[in-house]
């Protein structure tokens, strides 16, 4: 039995679907999410961006070439663009063989609406599902993206979630900026700081104001694993991404952090011993 197998008996690190169960079936479409919710997932991990008309939809890049048959800026199309686009069909079937694409809904471009009705409805039958909202960007649209945001969070009743319980939602971004927006219009969210590398000036554990959990990527946990005992001695909890391999599973288990982000949630479940 590994060490992460031992230690998940007694520590319980959330296992976050990122885009969905993203190995099995193409990001961020309402296929990735159902496969992440039916793997066993803790929570749920979207990018949102703000199209031309200003709906939040769920895509990672800038542009839309990667992942649908389409072209373009999400920035420079409406919805109705995006909607006529097919964001299944690139995902490669030789690597994924389990991925058999559907057309209509399951495959076509995600709103958070559209991912918040899902996400709602899990949690009505009791699941404590959670769900990691990325702001993508967010400073070209100077604080439209975080407004719509939360417009939609508030619709949904989940921006001001109670104190003594677990927030269903938070919010996370690798802008401070971002961040510090969410936490002026709505304290209770909690916010993840996401970081590429450590900055000099937060080299000591701190983060910037209005960030209250930490993000960094696998490869500073590889390279400096004492900086995550470094955000624990700060108060910090530490949420880990982009989480695959078996050996990162088991050095972030060894290190204690809350939260592996992962496009492969059944795989970590099963090696944390969860199912
Ligand atoms: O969960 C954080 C992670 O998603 C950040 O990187 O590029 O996959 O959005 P990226
Ligand atoms: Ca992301």
């Amino acid at each position: 039995m590994t060490q992460a197998r031992q230690r998940s008996t007694h520590t319980a690190i959330q296992v976050v679907a990122h885009r969905g169960a993203s190995d099995d079936a193409p990001e961020h479409t309402l296929a990735a999410y159902r496969k992440a919710i039916e793997d066993g997932a803790d929570a749920l991990e979207c990018d949102v961006r703000l199209t031309a008309d200003g709906h939040l939809v769920c895509v990672h890049d800038r542009r839309v070439n990667r992942t649908s048959n389409g072209r373009g800026a999400v920035s420079a199309l409406e919805l109705a663009d995006l909607a006529a686009l097919d964001f299944g069909s690139w995902k490669d079937r030789e690597e994924s063989p389990d991925w058999d694409p559907a057309p209509g809904e399951l495959t076509s471009v995600l709103t958070l609406e559209r991912l918040l009705e899902l996400f709602t409805d899990v949690r009505a039958t009791g699941r404590p599902l959670q769900l990691a909202i990325e702001t993508k960007h967010p400073t070209r649209w100077a604080g439209q993206v975080e407004e719509r945001l939360l417009q939609l969070l508030n619709r949904f009743g989940l921006a001001e979630p109670p104190a003594d319980e677990p927030s269903p939602i938070r919010i996370m971004s690798f802008s401070g900026r971002s961040l510090h927006r969410v936490q002026a219009a709505a304290p209770a969210l909690p916010t993840v700081y996401l970081m590429q590398f450590v900055s000099p000036r937060l080299r000591d554990g701190r983060l910037p104001a209005g960030s209250r959990i930490a993000g960094p990527g696998m490869r500073i946990v590889r390279s400096h694993p004492g900086y995550i005992e470094r955000l624990h001695r700060a108060g910090h909890r530490v949420h880990v991404w982009t989480v695959n391999e078996p050996a990162d599973v088991e050095l972030c288990a060894e290190l204690g952090v809350e939260a592996i982000i992962t496009n492969r949630p059944k795989q970590v479940l099963s090696q944390l011993g969860r199912i």
